[in-house]
Formats: C-alpha cells, structure tokens, sequence
C-alpha cells in the first residue's frame, strides 16, 4: 500500500455526494463476481445485510458487538500459535479470524495515519504479531496491487463496499519467472523482472462481508472504494518482524483477459509493518 500523501479529512467521505456511478468505470466484473465467501462469513454477511446493506451507509452497528480489548484477547493466542507451528495451517485460522473480525464493533480511531491519495490506514492495535488497521477510503479511492510477505491478512467491510482483485503467480513451463514466487521458501521475482500472474477473484465486498488472503493464496490484491467510500478493518498477522508488502507495477491490462493473466514485475517495497 502506498504512502502518497495525507488525507485532510478522512470522515468526509461519509458525506461526499455519489460522484461515482461505477466502481471500475468501463470494467465488467468477468470472474468470480459472486462472493466467495466461506460458509461462515457468508451467513455473517447475511445476517448483517438486514441490519447495514439495507440500512445504508451510515446505519449503525449491531449492538453486543466484540471490543478492540475483546478482538485481541481472542486473536493473539491463535495468532502466537499460528506462527510458532511446523505446519501453520493458515486456511482455517485466517477463516477464523475472518469471523471475530465480522463481529467487531466499530472501533475508536486515535489519529489519522496517511495511507494513499484519497485513504487512511489508522494503526488500531500493533500486538505482535498482529496488527490491526481501520482502513478508510474516500469514493472511488484506490489501494494499488501489492503483495503481502511474511504474513496473512484479513478484510472485514464495515461501512460502504470496494471492489476487490486478487491475484497468484501464473505457473506454467512458459513462465520461469513466476516459478520464483515461493513465499514458503521465501524466494519472489526480483524487482524489474516480469513475470505473470492470474486473476483469482474480482468481486464486491459489501458491509459485513470478509476477504481472507494467505502467504501462498489470494496474496496480490488491489482494492478500489465504491460509490460511497468504505472503512475496512485489516488484519495482518506477521510470521516475522520484517513482514512487508511490495508495490507491483501493472499497467492494468490483461494479456489473456478470459484467463486472467497480466504481466507484472515489483517495484520496491511498500511499506513494513
Ligand atoms: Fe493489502
């Protein structure tokens, strides 16, 4: 995610006029446009959509919802656990961890850090090794693709929704570059060098909805805020201290659009956490 400059007044987006009709204008939703959801965070979503997605933008949470002393109390054991294991199994806890954070209340933000143009990035809680951010993006704001090294992470839509693309290596006999992106192994591409990755998901996430990525899946992703902007709660649980994530550079277009398939090479660092 990229430090570009500093947001004046993050909360007016909760007022900012619709100028937005569309959340990629021109761009259809070709893959995957339905929720992949897991079974739990879907039903969370649904029983959140009486309460928020009719509700608009501004409905207030569920009440008996979990406090941030709640949220870490529960989540940092698992998480110390996770990465002391021989053989985390990432899948389930970031599934898990997908359904605290649905259960979250709005939590209070302290001040506002500088994400990118047009968002915020408020660093809620840095318990190692999980930090938590309040996400807030102004409509149509857009968090460039990146990758996440050295942790997982999860996404919890409170307010509005974004557009979310994510992203794998494309490996194939053609594509030795890509091959090079081994996570486990900590082996990627190195900056300058293309290599291609494919399309795993691209689909709106709305308000009670869940986005889960790990080191090996869904791990390259882009986020653009709707019509309404978003807040986001983002959860990163670090495997090491010098977890990070890295700038992509795409120029946005699809070398096999059916497919999915981009041509892609890392910039630099984006930012540590
Ligand atoms: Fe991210």
């Amino acid at each position: 995610m990229q430090f570009k400059s500093l947001v004046s007044d993050p909360s007016s987006f909760e007022t900012s006029p619709r100028e937005i009709e569309e959340i990629a204008p021109g761009v259809k939703l070709l893959r995957r446009a339905i929720f992949q959801l897991s079974a739990l965070t879907a039903f969370c979503a649904i029983a959140n959509s009486k309460s928020n997605l009719a509700g608009g933008f501004n409905e207030p949470l569920p009440t008996n919802r979990l406090t941030l002393e709640e949220l870490i109390a529960k989540i940092r054991p698992e998480a110390t656990q996770l990465i002391s294991s021989i053989e985390p199994d990432e899948a389930s806890y970031v599934a898990r961890m997908a359904h605290l954070l649905s259960q979250s209340a709005e939590l209070e933000k302290y001040r506002n850090f500088p994400g990118g143009e047009g968002w915020t990035m408020e660093p809620t809680a840095f318990v190692p090794p999980i930090l938590l951010y309040q996400i807030d993006m102004q409509p149509g704001a857009k968090i460039d693709i990146h990758d996440h090294r050295y942790h997982n992470g999860v996404l919890c839509v409170q307010k509005g929704e974004a557009r979310l693309r994510c992203f794998e290596p494309f490996v194939t006999e053609n594509e030795p570059n890509s091959v090079q992106w081994n996570p486990l192994a900590e082996t990627w591409p190195e900056p300058g060098v293309e290599f291609t990755l494919q399309r795993t998901r691209d689909e709106v996430i709305r308000v009670g909805a869940t986005a889960t990525l790990t080191r090996t899946s869904d791990n390259i992703h882009e986020l653009q805020a709707g019509p309404e902007g978003c807040r986001l709660l983002d959860l990163f649980t670090n495997f090491k201290p010098i977890a990070l994530s890295m700038r992509i550079k795409w120029n946005g277009e699809f070398v096999d659009e059916p497919k999915g398939l981009c041509r892609v090479s890392y910039i630099a660092p984006d930012h540590i956490h």
